[in-house]
């Protein structure tokens, strides 16, 4: 009797191990086939790399896999993103989701033109009404914290937004409607201080 108690205990505490430890995936997926780029814990200081720290889930699982499927097709997504995700299940995608979610957003706060700066940022908040572009911040958040299948903008590097934007006026991004709108009534100069805006916070 006693033999059989014992032994139940073993297989439920077995059980909670093997599940525990695939829960755990995603540190270890992240160190081995994310970090060398994006950094650790998502933050990196080149430019070349968006950073995903503070990225809301369900938007980054949106982007894994548009690249897996190859509907995301600009260049750097082909370049760099297409291979890594062919190699993660569904289950992978949702971890590391959830992993970098849990990280903490940088927030660079460099400002390197005021003027552009102050021009995003009115841009952002009040939109430009005669152009037809809606302010930003209702969907992406006030400072671009980003929610849910929207983008965290906020802290985000300036080269990566400015080449994101541009990415709109064609469809390579498919998934993105949204943006196909809104960038229509941008100019050149008002990309340039958006990203100066953004990144600062
Ligand atoms: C060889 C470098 C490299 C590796 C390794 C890499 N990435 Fe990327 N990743 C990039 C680049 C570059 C971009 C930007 C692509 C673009 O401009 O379209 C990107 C974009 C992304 C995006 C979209 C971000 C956004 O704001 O839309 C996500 C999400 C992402 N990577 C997650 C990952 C995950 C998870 C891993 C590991 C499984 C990983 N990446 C491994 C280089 C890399
Ligand atoms: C109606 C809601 C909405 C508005 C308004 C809006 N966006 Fe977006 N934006 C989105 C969504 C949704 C996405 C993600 C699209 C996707 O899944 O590919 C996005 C994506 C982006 C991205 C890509 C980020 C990345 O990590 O790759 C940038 C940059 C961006 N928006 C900037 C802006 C700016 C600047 C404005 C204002 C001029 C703006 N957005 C207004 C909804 C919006």
């Amino acid at each position: 009797m006693n033999n059989r108690i014992w032994m139940s205990f073993g297989l439920i505490s077995l059980v909670m191990a093997s599940s525990a430890f695939a829960a755990d995936q995603a540190p270890k997926l992240e160190r081995q086939l994310c970090s060398v780029c994006h950094g650790r814990g998502g933050t990196t200081s080149s430019e070349l790399f968006p950073q995903l720290a503070g990225e809301p889930a369900p938007y980054f699982i949106n982007q894994m896999k548009a690249f897996r499927d190859k509907s995301r097709t600009e260049e750097n997504a082909k370049r760099f993103m297409w291979g890594i995700s062919s190699r993660l299940s569904d289950d992978d995608i949702q971890q590391l989701a959830a992993f970098y979610e849990a990280q903490s957003p940088v927030h660079l706060g460099k400002i390197s033109d005021q003027a552009k700066y102050d021009l995003g940022r009115r841009i952002f908040t009040e939109g430009h009404a005669e152009k037809g572009v809606p302010p930003c911040k209702v969907c992406h958040g006030e400072k671009g914290e980003g929610k849910e299948a929207t983008p965290r903008l906020g802290g985000q590097h300036e080269e990566y937004l400015k080449r994101q934007l541009k990415v709109f006026y064609g469809n390579e991004r498919p998934a993105a409607t949204a943006m196909h709108e809104v960038v229509k009534g941008l100019s050149e100069e008002d990309i340039e201080a958006i990203a100066q805006y953004l990144q600062a916070q």
